[in-house]
């Protein structure tokens, strides 16, 4: 079985992808929804959340793990690998490597939360694959967009004013390549992409991480092909949210209600 998790729905994002490329797997979705939104967390906060998210799921059968939170991955990604040395563990990093080789400014903008806006993990991120590279890479945080996307609240008048306010210096300067750094503004696209059209486009990774899970997964590849949801709050929502989110094609593989995952 392969587990994947997030501080709420953005993971999702994810997770749809990994459902698209491993029809037969078996996956369960944790989503840590008593403690969402991780990007105003301190790093000790978030490495706490995640060893007992990443303990819950090798304890349910799990052989693989998915971080699908930018946050998380920045954060304790590590961690979790000396945590459970006999499990293959995936993270999800924004993508600069692809943004920057892409291109044609040489100037690029990442959107993240706080968290992973300030991570050692992001600057070595952009030290490798952008500034040795002459791309000039600009980190903007984003605070209250994983909030508004955990709300359901992807539009709207006036956050759509707040998004258009935050991207405008950042295609002014030049960047012609907004990287989408935390999972849940994958389903912020549909009000992202007009306010950028013609001068820049979205980058995002949840396709490469599929990638990815597909290479490490071995077994865990092969099973039944349901999907098993976890919450550590208000699950019933986890259901409501995959149709809103536009993953209402998950529903025929979701085995059961959403479970309450007390104890974490
Ligand atoms: N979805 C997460 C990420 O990719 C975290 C959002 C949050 O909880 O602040 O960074």
């Amino acid at each position: 079985m392969i587990g994947a998790f997030d501080s709420g729905l953005g993971g999702l994002s994810v997770l749809a992808a990994i459902a698209r490329v491993l029809p037969r797997a078996d996956l369960v979705y944790l989503a840590d929804t008593a403690h969402v939104p991780y990007g105003d967390k301190t790093d000790d906060f978030i490495r706490g959340r995640v060893l007992a998210i990443g303990r819950h799921l090798v304890a349910a059968g799990c052989t693989t793990l998915v971080a699908a939170c930018n946050t998380a991955t920045a954060a304790a990604v590590q961690a979790l690998r000396d945590d459970q040395p006999g499990i293959a563990v995936v993270g999800i990093e924004p993508g600069v490597k692809p943004a920057a080789v892409t291109s044609r400014s040489r100037r690029i903008a990442v959107l993240a939360t706080e968290s992973t806006a300030s991570s050692a993990r992001l600057k070595h991120l952009i030290d490798t694959h952008a500034t040795g590279a002459g791309v000039f890479v600009q980190v903007e945080p984003c605070p209250g967009w994983a909030t508004r996307v955990e709300m359901l609240q992807l539009d709207g008048p006036e956050f759509a004013a707040e998004v258009a306010a935050r991207i405008a210096p950042l295609l002014d300067a030049g960047a012609d390549r907004l990287v989408l750094g935390c999972t849940h503004y994958a389903f912020l696209a549909d009000l992202l992409r007009p306010l950028v059209a013609g001068r820049a486009e979205l980058v995002e990774v949840a396709d490469a991480v599929a990638r990815e899970v597909v290479r490490r997964a071995g077994t865990a590849a092969h099973g039944s092909g349901r999907i098993r949801l976890h919450a550590t709050a208000r699950p019933e929502r986890l259901h409501a949210a995959l149709p809103a989110l536009g993953l209402g094609m998950l529903m025929p593989r979701i085995d059961g209600p959403a479970l309450l995952i007390r104890h974490l």
